[in-house]
């Protein structure tokens, strides 16, 4: 029997050990810790990367998607349409900005429903925060195109998505700004907490930058009140190294969900994710491998037998299922999703024979 973990956190170390200690060595070396070289280069290279103006290394995506609603000015009452599939960090970072989170369905990708986005539309609403989920990205086209008949702000929660695009544009780049996670378990992650908010717009960047750094400017001069939160600068150089093997490290996810794909489709007790090539418009990174499954909790405790661990996201919860935090809504599509959803390892390190021991036991669970 196999052993495999749903994420190797050592693996993200071990695998990479001597040039970790190498960029570590340097970085503290030098004795620049904090808003040095390492920083800087780290976000010209992900903006670079994402095809947008400006990025700003953060202390985690929660607080890059608070300073982008900050940097907006959201006023008491202003609400803001996101899905209810979705980290409660999407719904915080509106509430912790003074705003009012407005949780909706989810439409047959599991992924924000652009007719509930309309019909959610009111006077107070002033802004539409699409979650592009487990490295896909929504249906930007209508969404976009909602938000500019209505004049709404479109901030991206693209924690789980660097390096997705749709139509050829990268996650997080096609509203006022989005933000990206770095925690351990994305599909790039650094050790520790760590993010980045990326925009095409210079006042939203300014704003950003006084908020992230003690109210300083780009050069160092107070303008504004601000916080701490600042990707530390050993963060910053690790993750240009992993900038550099990303493209690999999102093929091999690739290659895993479409082996995942044409073992699993067979079951009809499962509803899956497109595989990676069904739709040319959009390439998904594959953060995680998520499906619907019948006979949900028994396939895990099976699975689990067998050695492979698996997860159900968030606590089993949409955000509008925590009435501790004061929804009351109903969101039957997304209460149905939470009841069948289940994720299967698919980082990138993991062997050929493990994947086919995952999808052997998969089917073997449902023809036994
Ligand atoms: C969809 C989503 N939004 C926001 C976050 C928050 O990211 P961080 O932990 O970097 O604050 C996460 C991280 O798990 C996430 O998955």
């Amino acid at each position: 029997m196999k052993n495999i973990p749903f994420c190797d956190y050592k693996k993200l170390y071990l695998n990479h050990r001597e040039n970790y200690l190498q960029i570590i060595d340097e970085v503290a070396s030098n004795g620049g810790f904090i808003m040095q070289q390492a920083k800087k280069d780290f976000e010209k290279e992900l903006s670079e990367f994402t095809g947008c103006n400006h990025a700003i290394g953060v202390g985690n995506c929660t607080d890059g998607l608070e300073i982008i609603w900050q940097s907006i000015g959201l006023r008491p009452g202003d609400e803001v349409i996101c899905s209810s599939h979705t980290f409660i960090a999407t719904a915080s970072s509106i509430v912790m900005a003074g705003g009012v989170p407005k949780p909706v369905e989810i439409g047959d990708d599991n992924l924000i429903c652009t007719e509930a986005i309309s019909d959610a539309i009111n006077s107070r609403t002033v802004g539409i925060m699409p979650t592009q989920l487990n490295g896909r990205i929504c249906d930007m086209d209508k969404i976009i195109n909602i938000a500019n008949k209505h004049k709404l702000f479109v901030v991206e929660d693209a924690a789980q998505a660097l390096g997705a695009r749709y139509k050829g544009k990268h996650a997080g780049t096609f509203g006022i700004a989005g933000a990206i996670s770095f925690y351990p378990a994305k599909v790039m992650g650094c050790f520790g907490d760590g993010g980045a908010l990326v925009t095409n717009n210079y006042d939203i960047f300014n704003r950003s930058h006084q908020l992230h750094d003690q109210g300083r400017d780009v050069n160092g001069d107070l303008k504004s009140w601000g916080r701490n939160s600042r990707l530390d600068n050993i963060q910053a150089a690790i993750l240009s190294y992993q900038l550099q093997k990303y493209p690999a490290v999102i093929q091999r996810r690739r290659e895993i969900a479409a082996y995942y794909h044409n073992r699993l489709s067979q079951l009809n007790e499962l509803k899956l994710p497109p595989p990676p090539l069904e739709d040319a418009d959009n390439f998904d990174i594959f953060q995680n491998y998520e499906f619907m499954a019948d006979n949900r909790d028994e396939l895990k405790k099976y699975l689990e037998e067998n050695g492979i661990k698996t997860l159900i996201q968030w606590n089993g919860k949409g955000i509008h299922q925590w009435e501790s935090l004061g929804f009351t809504v109903k969101l039957p599509k997304v209460e149905d999703f939470f009841k069948k959803c289940i994720m299967i390892p698919i980082w990138d390190y993991l062997m050929d024979e493990e994947v086919s021991y995952i999808a052997d036991k998969i089917i073997s669970f449902y023809r036994k």
